[in-house]
């Protein structure tokens, strides 16, 4: 793990799994911690939970989708701890749907969330972290961002624009000479509440739940087969420590991405799982 004694810590989507995780593993490394998100309840939670285990904690309910809500999280980050040492964007939502059945508030949502959301924190933070001359952007991409599959355009599409931004960003932070440091998150499959993303799904993007028939096997595929949050936090401050931008944290995932490549260069695009597209409700694959 970097040496995070005393540094300060912000968490977009820190009240829930890979984001809380973070957060317990920076705080046993000493960091104060701000931890934003959207759902009031699991926020308090957290907050809970972080300072009875001794971390110096501010918890604010922000939206990323609202960039006065992610400019007003950094002044207060800096109002509390004068400073802020990282910033992990990692707030994100998931939906599942045919490319071109899924509803518009279906790609607004995850595009306002997942890809905005990142937008809003990189220009919210980094100007503070430039002039500090220290610190790093941590953006949550997804395994997802270096390959493809079906019924999932919208959150894959928004992954995609997470990882070409955040390597644009490392390289706009080179050409400027700055040491402060960029890098993605890629994760694997972690046992979170992805699954339930529609908890928190605002009134404006519509209220279009997934089927309890669709939601059963992706909650069991989480649940058998995902990584725990903190074991995942663990891998990710140990790649940041070893100085990687791409921070895979399921090694068999650099397979999907080397299949992806090999695809390209042939032109071909290579078959997907169908593990996901299993998940489609046959009643929304109908044409
Ligand atoms: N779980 C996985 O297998 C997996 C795999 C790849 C990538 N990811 C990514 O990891 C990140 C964290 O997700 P997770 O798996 O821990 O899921 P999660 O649902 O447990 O946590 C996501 C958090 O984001 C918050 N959030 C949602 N919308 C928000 C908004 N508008 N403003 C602020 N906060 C908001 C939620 O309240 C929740 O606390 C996401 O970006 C997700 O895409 C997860």
């Amino acid at each position: 793990m970097p040496d995070l004694q005393g540094k300060v810590v912000v968490i977009t989507g820190g009240a829930s799994g890979l984001g809380l995780g973070l957060a317990r593993r920076c705080a046993a490394g000493g960091a104060k911690l701000v931890i934003a998100d959207i759902e009031a309840g699991a926020l308090i939670q957290a907050e809970d939970e972080l300072s009875r285990a001794g971390a110096d904690v501010l918890a604010v309910r922000v939206d990323v989708t609202r960039q006065e809500e992610v400019d007003e999280l950094a002044q207060r980050s800096l109002d509390r701890f004068d400073s802020v040492h990282m910033i992990c964007n990692n707030a994100g939502v998931s939906v599942q749907g045919l490319t071109w059945q899924q509803p518009y508030g279906d790609w607004q949502w995850v595009l306002d969330v997942n890809l905005w959301g990142v937008l809003h924190g990189i220009r919210a933070f980094v100007p503070h972290l430039v002039a500090q001359g220290e610190g790093y952007v941590l953006n949550t991409a997804s395994n997802t961002s270096v390959t493809s599959r079906g019924g999932m355009s919208a959150y894959i599409g928004s992954k995609h624009a997470v990882l070409a931004i955040t390597e644009c960003l490392q390289h706009d932070l080179r050409a400027l000479g700055s040491p402060v440091k960029a890098a993605v998150i890629l994760p694997g499959l972690t046992r979170t509440r992805m699954a339930d993303s529609h908890r928190n799904r605002q009134s404006r993007y519509g209220h279009d739940r997934p089927s309890e028939g669709a939601l059963a096997p992706r909650r069991a595929m989480v649940e058998e087969h995902g990584t725990a949050p903190d074991e995942v936090a663990d891998r990710v401050l140990s790649a940041l420590d070893d100085g990687r931008f791409y921070v895979f944290t399921h090694p068999e995932d650099i397979e999907m991405a080397k299949e992806r490549l090999a695809g390209m260069l042939s032109g071909f695009l290579a078959e997907a799982s169908t593990s996901l597209q299993a998940l489609i409700p046959a009643s929304k694959a109908a044409p």
